[in-house]
């Protein structure tokens, strides 16, 4: 079979400004404004290859869309990180697979002084009229974007005692909820809200061990945050011991003692109203969640082992057999009232990157979800519309075509829940070039595309911020 996935893990230097697109076929005149992508850039650090997908280098990828005319620009992130691998090539701080250069004693300094990486190729975060680049690091990189070119650097930790916040957050009338750990003898996570230009207040803590679990994101329902905890996580008294022989958070991954939980905490007063044992799991993605009678539905992509992380290797996506982490679209169902969850698959993967029409439904009962999912390789070969409640599926593909993240854009004054587009930036291989793609999210039937002038690593999240409401599309 062959390979058509490799050469979306292969590196991209080239940078382009502001270049108007071809387009076949048609994207909808009222879609009005700038989809941002982030994702990796380049794989490799002076002659040093990364070693983890979640290490290389970001790239945002910017779309200016005014129904059929496209105009792109992508941009690497101008991030310290970046600075110094491009200058000295260097490894400045310690990438989750790929350990800091220099000695044991600098490496074991830098990790007992807790300095992270500012290389942030998660997502895109558009706060108080700013846009940033962000990661789990305490640093977001302000851009703008227009240019993309990097303009500012801001501390999104600060005014929360916590060392970070994820690169996932949700954002609901106007109010961010976000998570910010902070690394001790004790991990916490901090759950916090942040109006707009005012600091952000934690609205509750949990507490783990030396062994926090990995989380990556959260969901909201309309009274409550649901937090995950996984089976799997950094084990960080690992870490510093390995930390001077050059082990990294990846060495130090691991399955943690005791039973995974599903945190479920009043927003209104920070109670922790349940913690739901399950089954082991590992989320990185929760679709949506949503209150039924005594019971919280949560619909995400679950995995069963440690491979959800230590899988996603760049020699192993690269390869020709890859041993891809296989993630279920699940639905869990959390008893409040005492019990454990129950979970039920909604669509076999591996599949990932689930979206959902979040400006109308997150955090309430509703009737499509879209993901990525994979057939073969280690990238997506297809982009399938779910409706949980029936499992009834439906899918686009095309061969050699591997799309990303398929990001729901909702027509002004829809009606239907599926009534907008799909905006999925794909590897098209046939083409060796990227290609963004515009799916009717009602038929899942391709209405438009616009190939680039070339080829894009695969990337991670996506927004699209409307010209005139610029509200976040996913969390
Ligand atoms: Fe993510």
């Amino acid at each position: 079979m062959t390979n058509t996935w490799h050469s979306g893990l292969e590196s991209q230097r080239e940078e382009v400004s502001d270049e108007r697109l071809p387009v076949a076929g048609s994207f909808p005149s009222w879609l009005d404004g700038t989809l941002f992508v982030n994702g990796p850039g380049v794989f490799e650090v002076g002659d040093r290859r990364l070693n983890h997908w979640f290490d290389a280098l970001a790239m945002l990828r910017g779309f200016r869309i005014n129904g059929n005319t496209i105009r792109y620009t992508n941009r690497l992130v101008r991030s310290e990180d970046f600075r110094v691998a491009s200058e000295e090539g260097r490894v400045r701080r310690q990438l989750p697979g790929t350990p800091a250069d220099g000695s044991a004693l600098r490496r074991l300094y830098l990790g007992l002084a807790g300095d992270f990486q500012d290389n942030p190729s998660i997502g895109v975060l558009h706060l108080e009229g700013s846009v940033y680049a962000v990661t789990e690091s305490p640093i977001g990189i302000e851009i703008d974007p227009q240019t993309l070119q990097t303009v500012g650097r801001r501390d999104l930790s600060t005014g929360l005692e916590a060392d970070a916040t994820l690169g996932h957050t949700h954002v609901d009338e106007g109010v961010q909820w976000g998570l910010a750990p902070s690394f001790g003898r004790k991990v916490a996570y901090t759950l916090f809200r942040r109006e707009p230009d005012e600091p952000p207040e934690a609205v509750t803590r949990l507490w783990f061990g030396s062994h926090p679990p990995y989380i990556h994101a959260f969901a909201l329902t309309e009274r409550y945050a649901v937090v995950p905890e996984g089976s799997f996580g950094v084990d960080f008294r690992a870490l510093l011991s390995g930390i001077p022989r050059g082990r990294t958070f990846l060495d130090a991954f691991r399955r943690r003692d005791g039973t995974p939980r599903f945190h479920v905490i009043d927003r209104e007063t920070g109670a922790r109203t349940a913690a739901v044992g399950a089954e082991p799991f590992f989320v990185f993605h929760v679709a949506n969640a949503f209150e039924l009678d005594d019971t919280i539905v949560v619909d995400c992509v679950a995995y069963d082992d440690i491979r959800a992380i230590t899988g996603l290797t760049v020699d192993n996506l690269r390869s020709d057999d890859p041993a891809v982490p296989r993630g279920d679209f699940v639905r869990y169902r959390l008893p409040l009232n005492g019990g454990r969850a129950e979970r039920e698959t909604l669509y076999p993967g591996p599949a990932e990157f689930p979206t959902i029409n979040y400006t109308a439904v997150n955090g309430r009962a509703y009737d499509y979800a879209y993901l990525a999912s994979i057939d073969r390789g280690s990238l997506p070969t297809a982009i399938a519309k779910v409706r949980p409640d029936t499992r009834e599926t439906h899918r686009w593909s095309r061969a050699g075509v591997h799309p990303g993240e398929p990001l729901f854009v909702p027509a002004p004054n829809g009606g239907d829940e599926d009534d907008g587009v799909l905006l999925s930036l794909a590897l098209d291989s046939n083409a060796d070039r990227s290609v963004l793609l515009c799916l009717d999210a009602t038929t899942l039937t391709e209405r438009g595309r616009a190939p680039l002038p070339h080829r894009l690593p695969a990337g991670f999240h996506g927004q699209f911020y409307d010209a005139t409401d610029p509200r976040r599309l996913m969390q």
